[in-house]
């Protein structure tokens, strides 16, 4: 375990219990944890902290709202968000499954009936968080999780976007 995992373990200690590392992007590092109040496993996504401090905890808060309002099947729920000992992190669901870069890595190339059930399913979750006013700004396949053939587009707190009414098309 490194020093910042075990300082993050300790952070969180009466909630979560750091189980593994599940990956990282250029914003957050993700791991796997059990959520020991509802006895499940969740992923937690922690900011960098070069980021968390250039971004600072009130105005993380404000941005997470966005997505703790979005409710689609496609898009990972917010399960809980805070600051422990520096860290800003939140909570959302874990998926089982593999982002679908590492499937197209695999399989190089998909089905047509696969790819169209993935692109309607992920246009399907972009329209409707167009329609709260929120665009997602960094769709890709490396931020596609597929579990059992189904796309769900991870929880971020910087990702998505809120727009104001009076600047929507
Ligand atoms: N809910 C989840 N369940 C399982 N693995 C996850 C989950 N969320 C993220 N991961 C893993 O962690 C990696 C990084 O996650 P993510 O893309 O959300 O972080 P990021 O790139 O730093 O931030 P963002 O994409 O919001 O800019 C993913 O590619 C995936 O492997
Ligand atoms: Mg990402």
């Amino acid at each position: 375990m490194t020093e910042i995992t075990s300082r993050l373990s300790t952070a969180l200690a009466d909630r979560y219990r750091i189980e593994s590392h599940l990956g990282e992007g250029g914003m957050a590092t993700v791991y796997l944890a059990e959520d020991l109040k509802h006895k499940r496993k969740v992923a937690v996504k922690v900011l960098r902290p070069e980021l968390a401090a250039v971004l600072g905890a009130e105005r993380f808060v404000q941005e997470i709202t966005t997505t703790a309002n979005l409710q689609h099947p496609h898009i990972l729920p917010l399960f809980d968000s805070g600051e422990a000992d520096g860290f800003l992190y939140y909570v959302m669901p874990f998926i089982e499954g593999e982002t679908l870069r590492d499937k197209l890595n695999r399989e190089t190339q998909l089905g047509i009936e696969e790819t169209v059930r993935i692109t309607c399913a992920v246009a399907d979750a972009l329209n409707y968080a167009h329609q709260q006013g929120v665009i997602h700004r960094d769709i890709k396949p490396e931020n596609i999780l597929i579990n059992e053939g189904r796309p769900s587009l991870p929880t971020s707190a910087l990702r998505w976007l809120s727009v104001p009414p009076g600047a929507r098309a």
